[in-house]
């Protein structure tokens, strides 16, 4: 389980090799066992492939170049400075696997435009939940697409979490006949990786344990 998990990474570059409809709803099933507060579930995902994600991915470029939706606030402003420091830190290791200027706005802007078209992958997910819940039952969903990255590397395929999509919420509801109720979360892309693209191969550095967790109580 520990190989699992440590050897899952953000893909964002994919094989042209399908993936099969039983497969993915095999994770599925594997990932709706996540806990949830007081067994509620609240989690949706509704999964695009073949023409359906080309269309939609077409939509929300459209919608993108368009200018429409808002600009995406996933982080507040000023970003406290011990997250700024971690974000620039990915951002710089981000765009030096691509070859990027991290000044070349034009350059940046056609890598996130990507997101869109799910980076290339066979598969595309997006997930919803009920507005009216409270950020309580987030976690859940939050569990739930960890559990679906978990259960689709333990397969030997790749994901990309994607918040990039939730500012597209009134598109990708309007494509995949979202209740109204239904906001989106955030989406993911799946596939098999590419091992040989650049953008696969820069690990992001995790904080040690002893830096995020006190541990206390335990006998010396
Ligand atoms: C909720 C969430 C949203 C994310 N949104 C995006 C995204 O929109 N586009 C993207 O390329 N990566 C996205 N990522 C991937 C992160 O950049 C990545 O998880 C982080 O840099 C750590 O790298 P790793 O997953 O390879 O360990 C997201 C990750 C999470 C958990």
């Amino acid at each position: 389980m520990s190989n699992v998990l440590r050897s899952r990474r953000t893909v964002r570059a994919f094989k042209p090799l399908p993936l099969g409809r039983q497969l993915v709803e095999d994770i599925l099933e594997d990932a709706a066992t996540a806990p949830s507060g007081a067994n509620i579930q609240p989690w949706r995902v509704y999964v695009v492939s073949g023409a359906v994600k080309d269309e939609l991915g077409a939509a929300l470029l459209a919608a993108s170049r368009a200018g429409t939706v808002p600009a995406p606030a996933h982080f507040p402003d000023p970003l406290p400075d011990v997250f700024r420091g971690r974000l620039q830190d990915f951002g710089a290791r981000y765009y030096a696997s691509l070859g990027i200027d991290r000044n070349d706005a034009a350059a940046r802007a056609r890598q996130s435009e990507r997101n869109l078209s799910f980076f290339g992958a066979p598969v595309g997910l997006l997930f919803s939940i009920d507005r009216r819940l409270k950020p309580h039952s987030w976690i859940d969903l939050g569990l739930f697409a960890q559990n679906v990255m978990i259960a689709a590397k333990a397969r030997g395929i790749d994901t990309c979490p994607q918040v990039s999509f939730a500012p597209f919420h009134e598109v990708i509801a309007s494509h995949l006949q979202m209740a109204p109720e239904e906001v989106t979360a955030f989406g993911m892309s799946m596939g098999y990786g590419d091992p040989d693209a650049k953008v696969n191969q820069t690990a992001m550095p995790r904080e040690q344990v002893r830096d995020f967790a006190r541990v206390v109580g335990f006998p010396e």
